[in-house]
């Protein structure tokens, strides 16, 4: 289930809407960020239960929960930073000034926190989404805040939904790790305009294999399955180019790679961009920021 069916977007629409609706909307987040239930007041653990977001009996999220808290965590992120991009503050090349009156694409932009910090600066905006839920979650959202002009289309990486040379900027944040990079770089750069800019930000391998080590340690090596599986996968889709250890799952972020910096440099440039800043770090992620070549210079 990636979709609300109808009655599922309506409950939705009328318990994350009205400004009460804060407490719930708290307690999802915290859900997906390992909160323990039961220290939340009883009547919010009992209206999520109601509303099938999380299980009666054992207070665990429900595919649908997942979705929502998933989506209500971005939403409170993005109020934490006062409405701020990841990073704005830190990483240069994220100022507003980036993206002033641009067409601007975020691929898999979620359910749109980071298009909502854009809107009123960009020229025209939308995001591309291969999760139907999110971006009706999203949409849910905006209207919360007031905040119009974002659309986002459902689709993927690897197949978008623009013309040729059709965007003067794609952004793509903590998203490229569950791409096909090898069809979806050659098609970022298929919809960008020559001279046109692509950011990507997200953690890379050197980045990646630190913070699992940190957390299995810390952890007595908890997920520590987990993270063999998603470092398997990186070198696995570096070296053969297809992930090894496909999963079960339906989610479309259970399969990450961190490709390494090396990595992702070689294939932006072999897709048609170049290099308008080095790698930037902050604080565990990877900041690319590059320019489509023009045409006749090699690409
Ligand atoms: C960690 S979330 C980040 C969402 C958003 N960019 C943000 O910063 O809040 C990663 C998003 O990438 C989406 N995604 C997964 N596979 C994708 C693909 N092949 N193409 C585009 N988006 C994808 C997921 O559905 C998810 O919404």
């Amino acid at each position: 289930m990636m979709q609300l069916d109808r009655s599922d977007l309506d409950a939705a629409r009328q318990h994350l809407t009205p400004d009460s609706a804060l407490p719930l909307i708290r307690f999802m987040a915290d859900q997906s960020l390992g909160a323990q239930a039961e220290v939340a007041p009883a009547e919010i653990r009992q209206q999520a239960a109601d509303l099938g977001w999380v299980d009666a009996r054992t207070g665990v999220r429900t595919t649908l929960g997942i979705l929502i808290s998933d989506s209500c965590r971005e939403y409170l992120f993005w109020k934490e930073r006062h409405g701020a991009l990841p990073f704005e503050n830190s990483l240069p090349h994220l100022a507003r000034s980036t993206f002033r009156g641009k067409y601007v694409a975020e691929i898999g932009a979620g359910m749109g926190a980071n298009l909502m910090s854009l809107s009123g600066t960009a020229g025209r905006l939308c995001g591309v989404e291969p999760v139907a839920a999110y971006a009706q979650l999203g949409q849910i959202l905006r209207a919360r805040e007031g905040i119009e002009g974002v659309e986002i289309w459902p689709g993927g990486a690897e197949d978008l939904p623009f013309e040729d040379g059709e965007l003067d900027l794609v952004l793509c944040v903590t998203a490229h790790q569950y791409f096909d990079l090898h069809a979806a770089l050659p098609e970022i750069a298929r919809v960008t305009r020559p001279g046109g800019e692509l950011i990507i930000l997200g953690a890379t391998l050197g980045q990646y294999a630190a913070g699992a080590g940190a957390r299995v340690l810390r952890s007595g090596g908890r997920r520590s399955k987990y993270y063999l599986m998603t470092l398997i996968n990186t070198l696995g889709y570096q070296a053969f180019g297809r992930r090894l250890l496909p999963r079960r799952e339906a989610f479309s972020t259970s399969r990450p790679i961190y490709p390494s910096t090396g990595f992702m440099t070689r294939h932006l440039e072999a897709a048609g961009f170049e290099t308008i800043a080095p790698p930037q770090p902050a604080a565990g992620e990877q900041c690319f920021y590059l320019r489509r070549r023009e045409i006749g210079t090699g690409n």
